[in-house]
Formats: structure tokens, sequence, C-alpha cells
């Protein structure tokens, strides 16, 4: 196997950084200046996508080096090894299949030797069944109620997909079922989910990769007590509102669920990739299995186009390249995500795990520190609301914040002049990033010369616009699966396990070590550092006193 310079003494990186030094300070004014095709030559269209990727501070050259990098790193073969099943996920010693969960019926991948896609075929088929005897009303609940109420219990990978789906597939779902999602583990988000609710028309997914986060246990065990409490039944109850989404049979049937009712997955799909898994079983629920099959398909088609197009045209490997430049060369730090559209408002929740959870590490494959800039913050509101809180800050902050736009052409909702106004405000502020105003243009104005600086926009503000024809089930396939594999090139380059989430396990340790202190009703000699000491202690104090 041919071994991979360390990033940044990979000759592309070099020519990269010399580069950057003669185009860092060219304005995006003079090179639309200099080519008046440049709106047109910067853009690519797949699967129903255009990304217009002008409006970023790059040339020919530019990209001639970054592709150069992504050779360079060896994205093509990491691309393959992933695709094929290889253990990428080196410290977990796990394959990371999640483009399995949307392959052909009659395709063939192999885990240790064994193809997955029968598998994976037999869980969407009892989803799909499944979906249809709740949707139908035929699945009753204890007291022989049809379900109307439908509450997804699960945090990270198993909530934050499920709701980002519903609230973007809401316009396809079935509007005479309710369905709430219960993640925190703060007693509030589960009294405020059943509040008014029937237990005996509420079914409960509990959706857990390893049935044993604590957030989702707690949850689940709240909800099995107010449905066995409200019904006034035993046990037995369980299983007509109980259904379990989970790699893990054993604890899904020690917490009293008939694993009949359980819809698995396997190690091979990571949390934060599962939304297209079982862990999917409530948007199934909303939309129905056809239009979940065409999500599926969405997302199939972004896979193909990423394994085969040319980084030319290959949408995720250029706004992944676009990413690495801005992170490790503009030094910016967070990316906005900026969907113009109310349907996509979780979408940049969703990504934050997708993205933070993925490439917010330090060390690289081979164990040594990174000696560069990895994971971007990625954050982000629906516009135009955005616009009449943070953009001030992208427009006018001392902060370089690179922005994706994305638009539909088409509204679910066509009502009067609304889309208009809306995709105007998408395309003006794309603008204003980045040709801004000129203090001489404000000057024209006949603007004070103290306030003229004040009401000068610098422009040079790099974005990203992806416009699609219509929010469908499919264009959010493709819309998750772009992202997903931004997330793989960046993480290949980078050289990360993008896989992993070691990140998060000492805070839980900690926690779980701190319940006891907390709960004690005796006296018990603290042994943290005196900050966690006292914030125990004080938090013990007031809750005695009542
Ligand atoms: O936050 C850590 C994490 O392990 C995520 O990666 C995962 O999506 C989430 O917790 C939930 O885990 P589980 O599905 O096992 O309950």
């Amino acid at each position: 196997m041919k071994t991979i310079a360390p990033l940044t003494q990979r000759a592309s990186w070099k020519s990269l950084e010399v580069h950057f030094e003669k185009i860092r300070e060219v304005h995006l004014r003079d090179w639309f200046g200099q080519d008046p095709a440049r709106g047109r030559v910067f853009g690519v269209e797949a699967l129903g996508m255009y990304l217009d990727y002008s409006k970023n501070r790059i040339d020919q050259e530019t990209l001639k080096h970054l592709f150069a990098l992504a050779d360079e790193s060896g994205l093509r073969s990491a691309i393959e090894a992933m695709f094929r099943g290889d253990a990428i996920n080196i410290t977990e010693n796990r394959a990371v299949l999640h483009t399995a969960l949307r392959a052909p019926r009659d395709a063939r991948v192999e885990v240790a030797g064994r193809n997955v896609i029968p598998d994976v075929y037999e869980v969407l088929d009892r989803m799909g069944g499944f979906c249809d005897r709740i949707r139908s009303g035929q699945w009753k609940g204890h007291a022989g109620k049809p379900i109307v109420n439908i509450i997804n219990i699960g945090i990270g990978g198993s909530d934050l997909g499920p709701v980002m789906a519903y609230e973007a597939l809401k316009s396809y779902s079935d509007r005479s079922l309710k369905f709430l999602f219960v993640s925190n583990v703060d007693g509030t988000d589960f009294a405020e989910a059943v509040e008014g609710l029937d237990p005996a028309e509420t079914l409960f997914i509990v959706a857990s990769k390893t049935f044993t986060t604590q957030e989702t246990m707690t949850n689940a065990q709240t909800a099995k007590d107010w449905l066995l409490q409200g019904l006034g039944a035993g046990q037995e109850a369980v299983a007509k509102h109980f259904v379990a989404v989970s790699t893990n049979a054993t604890k899904v049937s020690e917490f009293g669920i008939d694993t009949a009712n359980m819809f698995g997955f396997w190690d091979w799909v990571g949390g934060r990739y599962s939304m297209d898994s079982a862990i999917g079983l409530s948007t199934m629920i909303a939309i129905g299995p056809a239009n979940f099959h065409e999500m599926l398909t969405g997302f199939r088609q972004m896979d193909e186009h990423f394994r085969t197009a040319p980084w030319e045209s290959n949408i995720p490997v250029l706004m992944a390249l676009l990413g690495i430049w801005y992170n490790n060369f503009f030094q910016a730090a967070s990316i906005a995500v900026l969907p113009y559209d109310q349907y996509l408002k979780r979408f940049p929740a969703y990504l934050q795990q997708l993205t933070m959870e993925s490439n917010g590490k330090r060390v690289t494959l081979s164990g040594s520190y990174v000696d560069y800039d990895t994971g971007a913050v990625y954050w982000g509101e629906p516009g135009t609301n955005g616009q009449h809180s943070f953009y001030q800050l992208i427009h006018q902050g001392t902060r370089l914040i690179p922005c994706d736009f994305i638009a539909f052409c088409h509204s679910l909702n066509p009502v009067g002049r609304h889309h208009d106004l809306l995709m105007a405000n998408v395309f003006a502020q794309a603008e204003a990033l980045a040709f801004g105003k000129t203090l001489t243009e404000v000057r024209s104005e006949g603007t004070a010369e103290w306030l003229a600086p004040h009401r000068e926009f610098d422009g040079n503000r790099p974005s990203n616009v992806l416009l699609l024809e219509r929010l469908t089930p499919a264009s959010l396939g493709k819309l998750v699966a772009l992202y997903e594999h931004i997330v793989f090139a960046q993480g290949v380059i980078w050289n990360l396990d993008s896989f992993d989430q070691w990140g998060v396990e000492l805070g839980k340790v900690l926690a779980q070590r701190i319940v006891p202190e907390l709960e004690s009703p005796e006296p018990l000699e603290l042994r943290h550092d005196s900050s966690t000491n006292a914030l125990i202690e004080r938090y013990r104090a007031t809750r005695k006193k009542g």
C-alpha cells in the first residue's frame, strides 16, 4: 500500500500554501470582473441539484491544487474502502457501511464474509409491514384503541435524524398521527411531550443503538411507568405500546419489549449515520414506506455520484475541499448552514452531530497529534430568520464565516408571493456577502463621513448556493448523503477516524459517579476538585432546604 505523507508535508499542501499567499487578498469583485462567465463556470449540476460555488475565493488554480490534495490523500481508494466494507473505523475495528442501508435489493456487500443486504431488506420489509398496521389503524393498543401518538425516545443519532426528517418531510406525513420526540434526560422533555395524551393511543419507539444510553433508558423507564399507570395495566400492556430499534436484543428483552417488536441494525452503522436504518422507523410511519424508499433512492443516487463522478463535478468532494480551503488556509473556524426552507429548520442541528462528532478530533489514524485544524463548527438557522439575528456578524464582523445556502425552486406551500420573496433573500444574501458595498458607494449616497465606515460592507465573504427543485423525500436523502460524504472526504484528508466518538465518554463516566453523590441522603465526603465539590455541596444543601 502506498504510504501517504502527513498532511502538511504533502506536495499539494505545500503548493496550496504558496498559492494561498498569492490569492489571499484577491476580492471576489475582481474575480467576477476578470471573468464575466464565472457565475456559470463555477457551477455544477448533478441529480437535480445545482451547486453555485462561484462566490468562493478560488480560481482554477486553487481547484487544481485542491484536486491534487484529494488525490495525494488517497481519497479515491478511501471511498472504495468504505463502500467495500473495510474496517475503516479503526479504533472500534468496524466497517462503516451506512451506504449499504440504501443499496439496491440485489446488491452484495459483505461484512466478515456475509452479504448484509438481505438483512437490510428483511428489516426494511418488517418496518414496512409494521408501519402499514399503525397507519391503517389495524394495530391496536392494550385497550383496543388505534395508535395516534408516536413518541420516539432516543438521543444523538437516535433522535436528531428522526426529528430532522420528520420536520423536513412533514408535508408528506399522515396528519392524523402526532409525532413527538423525547431526548433530553431533563424530565421536562418527557412531561411536555405526554401532556394531554391518552396512553391508550400512544406508541413509544425506544431508539438506541446500544440500549444502554442513560438519557434514553431513563426516559424509556419513565414512559413505561406513565403508560402502565395511565392504563391501570400490568407488564403485558408493554408489547402493544413499546417497540425498540437497537442492535442489542438482550437489553431490549431485559427492558420488557418483545424482540418480535424490535427492529435491528448493525454495529457497522454509526449512530449519526443511522437515520436511514431502522432508526428511521418514526420517519417511515410518518411518511409511509413508499416515501421512505424514495428517500433511500435519493441517498443511493448521491452515493453513486460521490463514488463515480470526477472531482470537478463531484458535489460532495467540491464542498469538502472548499471547506478545507477555508478551515486550513483562511483559518475560518465555522461554517454556517442556512436552509431557506422552514421544513429544514432542524437540518443545522442534525448536521452539528454529523460533522462535529465525526471530525472534531486531534489525533490522526496513526495516533499522532495533528499540526493543523480539523473539523469546523457547523451551525445555522433557517432563512430568513437568521438574517434578523446573526447575519450582522457574517456581513460585517471580523471573522470569516463561509455559508452554505440551501434553497428550492418550488415551495411545498405556494402561498401568495412568499416564495419569490424568500428566494430573493437567498440570492441577495449571497450577492451582498460576495460583493459588499464599498466606501465610495456609501459616500455617493450622501452618507456622512463619520457614518460611512459603519455602513460599508467589505464583501469577499464566500458562500455556496445549493439549489434544488423541491423538497421531496428523495431530495432530503440526497442532501443528507451529500453532507455525510463531505464529512468523510474531509476526514480522509485530515487523516482522522471520522466514525468513533471517544470524546463523549469522559463526561458520561463522571456523571455516573456524581449521580449517587447527589442522591445520597447521608452526608458524604466528596473527592473531586474544589470547584466540583462546592457545586455539589451547594446543590445538596439547596435541595435539602426544599
Ligand atoms: O453522543 C454519543 C452517542 O454515542 C452518539 O454517537 C449516539 O448517536 C448517541 O450517543 C446515542 O447512542 P445510542 O443510540 O446507543 O443510544
